[in-house]
């Protein structure tokens, strides 16, 4: 056993996959908006997500972890602890948890660090204590593991902007990315705050989008505690942006998945061609935003939630037939894995995982400076 990844294609050998067990719509908070009156979850109520749809989705999940353990990967399972606890800290009360089904959200193997996000929800800062006996029994089976926890924010009324939804939702399309582009979205800058699922990992280029869960100090935090590594602040023309797992896709040396409906910033895509990157736009998804799963609060865009296995293989769902497509005639296998039953519980096939171990080291994708990065 060992921790050792440093990018998000290279052959995968162990793996954690989420868990849908006693998921709840949460109850409300300053930095998360949820109304589903036509699914019995009106703004301002909350409780478990319906026992059939946990039943799905965890058969999606065992299935999706049959698969790749039978491909030879090791994969373990987050403890689900009882979310529909209030819980509380000195500085506020929360009615209840969330769930662990989406891991990426919380953890980011990098070399052989697994590191705790410091989350912005208040239903979400208990969450590592699904993966504390994983973590645990890392530390004890790899003397090389480096075992961190950003520093826990106290998420106070002072990291939230004061009637922020409001207010942004009455902005129109340009002046929603006009604040997406200065950060100037529901977290305040009072302390560093970030979600793992916010990075993605280049070899030595760690991208980190700021967004509705991510701050300008969270990635300050970032770059100070991985000197070893070039960090950047990217933003997406993406008007709710929250993890850029399906927004900037990192497939192969030399290849990037890109939402193209997001524009990039053109510093970004520049930095990328100099140096011989090609960026392709994925494909259109299969469902609209009127077909979506109830409950669900995440994009169409899970299409391109895809987990790389190793440069040439990657797992896509299994109705994206056009993703399917795309990426067959860019030369990888594709793998389906049926999951729209999971998206409910917080995201797809990249969300739902966090690689613990992939062989290869660390190297420097990047060599050619642009502009800022
Ligand atoms: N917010 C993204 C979208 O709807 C989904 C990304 C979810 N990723 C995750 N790691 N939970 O487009």
């Amino acid at each position: 056993m060992k921790v050792n990844s440093w990018n998000g294609w290279d052959p995968l050998t162990h793996v954690i996959v989420g868990r849908a067990d006693g998921t709840m719509v949460q109850a409300p908070e300053p930095a998360v908006v949820r109304d589903w009156p036509e699914h019995g979850f009106p703004a301002g109520t909350y409780g478990r997500l319906p026992d059939d749809m946990v039943a799905a989705a965890n058969e999606q999940l065992d299935a999706f972890a049959d698969l790749l353990r039978r491909r030879g990967i090791r994969v373990d399972r987050p403890e689900a602890i009882d979310f529909s606890r209030p819980v509380s800290t000195p500085d506020w009360e929360q009615g209840s948890m969330f769930g662990c089904m989406p891991p990426r959200d919380v953890l980011i193997t990098v070399g052989n660090e697994i590191l705790e996000a410091t989350m912005c929800y208040r239903s979400r800062w208990f969450e590592y204590l699904c993966y504390r006996p994983l973590l645990g029994s890392y530390f004890r089976e790899d003397p090389g593991m480096r075992w961190e926890a950003a520093p826990k924010p106290r998420l106070t009324d002072a990291s939230y902007r004061a009637g922020f939804w409001e207010e942004y939702e009455r902005l129109d399309f340009d002046e929603q990315i006009a604040r997406v582009r200065e950060n100037n979205l529901v977290l305040t800058e009072a302390e560093p705050l970030f979600d793992a699922a916010d990075i993605a990992r280049f070899g030595k280029d760690l991208f980190v989008q700021l967004s509705m869960v991510t701050n300008r100090s969270g990635v300050e935090w970032l770059r100070r505690h991985f000197p070893g590594h070039r960090v950047h602040a990217v933003t997406f023309g993406n008007t709710h942006p929250v993890h850029i797992d399906a927004t900037w896709v990192p497939l192969r040396p030399g290849l990037v998945l890109h939402c193209g409906e997001r524009e990039a910033e053109e510093e970004l895509v520049q930095y990328f061609k100099v140096n011989d990157w090609e960026i392709v736009s994925a494909a259109p998804p299969a469902r609209s935003w009127d077909d979506m799963p109830k409950l669900c609060f995440c994009s169409p865009w899970l299409s391109m939630n895809v987990l790389s296995l190793d440069q040439n293989t990657v797992c896509v769902e299994a109705s994206e037939v056009a993703q399917m497509e795309l990426l067959d005639s860019l030369g990888f296998e594709v793998v389906p894995v049926p999951f729209w039953d999971v998206a409910p519980f917080g995201g797809g096939l990249h969300c739902s995982t966090v690689d613990i171990h992939r062989e290869g080291g660390l190297e420097d994708y990047f060599p050619k400076r642009h502009g800022r990065f």
